[in-house]
């Protein structure tokens, strides 16, 4: 029998490549979304939904997120002496919110493979998996509803969002069946960034899942898929040999702030969202629009900069231009 879910898996060892050069020395994670890095709306998210028990998958160079969510003694000390306790409650809180733990992975197996390093850690219990890529901002309690449905239907299940037919390829994608609940559908298949025209629906995995325990075994049973990673997608491929697994659809609200689009669309969106920023920041949003609505063209002052920065460096040695 399996019991409601505390424990979440946040697979955080990718490199970042789509972000670079941001993503050179430092975690595409802790990149910051207004005044918080990526990585605290994930773990924020797993806490609202109960699941206070979170199991990091760090990789090199990674070390800042555990940094980031330890206690900063020295911080803390500071902030109290100068008198800084707004500050000093909000560095404290980060430490407090959930009880996290780390695990390595050494190699760049596969988002499959870095599940997988969380075997020991969940050990016989249903667990979720949340990307840090992808960030929620919504009203929509996704991740509640989805455990929501694994105790009532005591099985895996995955978020989905329908994507334009052109971007299904970004994604694992699946074949379904509807059931009787709306935004339910029982998965019979699944497939990791078809062609468009291989693709069995426009259905997309998005980067909220919860697992029964059995998920372990099929990652250890599958072999190198795309890209010769061991792909989750393809544990959850075998997993449907085994058990039913279900989708849970979502419409909107979800940004993959691994790419520059979504990354400055979400920055926008959670700084519109909040009290102390949103209607200031509203009105300058106002007013870059409607200079942007007299000269839809590229505006003069990047273009001056690129202009002044051509010049600067034009005149630097050969040698140290390209360091
Ligand atoms: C991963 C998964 C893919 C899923 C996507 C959601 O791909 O492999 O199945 O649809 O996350 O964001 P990635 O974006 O890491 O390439």
């Amino acid at each position: 029998m399996h019991q409601t879910p505390r424990k979440a898996v946040i697979p955080a060892a990718g490199l970042g490549t789509r972000l670079l050069p941001a993503t050179k020395a430092q975690p595409k994670e802790m990149l910051p979304l207004v005044d918080r890095p990526a990585i605290q709306y994930i773990i924020e998210e797993a806490v609202a939904a109960g699941l206070d028990d979170i199991l990091v998958i760090t990789g090199k160079s990674k070390w800042s997120i555990e940094d980031h969510f330890d206690k900063s003694f020295e911080l803390e000390k500071h902030l109290e002496s100068s008198g800084k306790f707004e500050e000093l409650e909000l560095v404290r809180s980060i430490s407090d919110l959930a009880e996290l733990h780390y695990v390595r992975q050494g190699e760049p197996l596969g988002l499959g493979h870095a599940v997988s390093m969380a075997r020991q850690h969940i050990s016989d219990e249903s667990f979720a998996v949340l990307l840090a890529d992808d960030i929620m901002i919504t009203d929509h309690p996704l991740l509640s509803d989805m455990l929501t449905l694994h105790d009532r239907h005591q099985c895996s299940v995955l978020a989905l969002m329908e994507v334009p037919h052109e971007s299904i390829s970004l994604y694992g994608c699946v074949a379904y069946e509807d059931t009787d609940e709306s935004g339910v559908v029982r998965i019979t298949g699944i497939t990791e960034k078809p062609e468009p025209d291989e693709a069995p629906s426009n259905y997309a995995v998005i980067g909220r899942y919860i697992f029964t325990p059995e998920i372990f075994e099929c990652l250890d049973q599958i072999k190198p898929g795309r890209n010769g990673e061991i792909q989750l997608t393809d544990g959850i491929s075998l997993l449907l040999t085994k058990q039913p697994v279900l989708g849970y659809i979502i419409k909107d609200g979800r940004f993959d702030v691994g790419t520059k689009i979504d990354y400055l669309t979400a920055i926008v969106e959670l700084a519109l969202a909040r009290e102390d920023l949103g209607p200031q920041f509203l009105g300058i949003l106002r007013e870059i629009l409607a200079r942007f609505d007299k000269s839809p063209l590229a505006p003069a002052a990047p273009r001056r900069l690129a202009r002044v920065v051509k010049a600067f460096t034009s005149k630097l040695p050969h040698r140290s231009r390209s360091k």
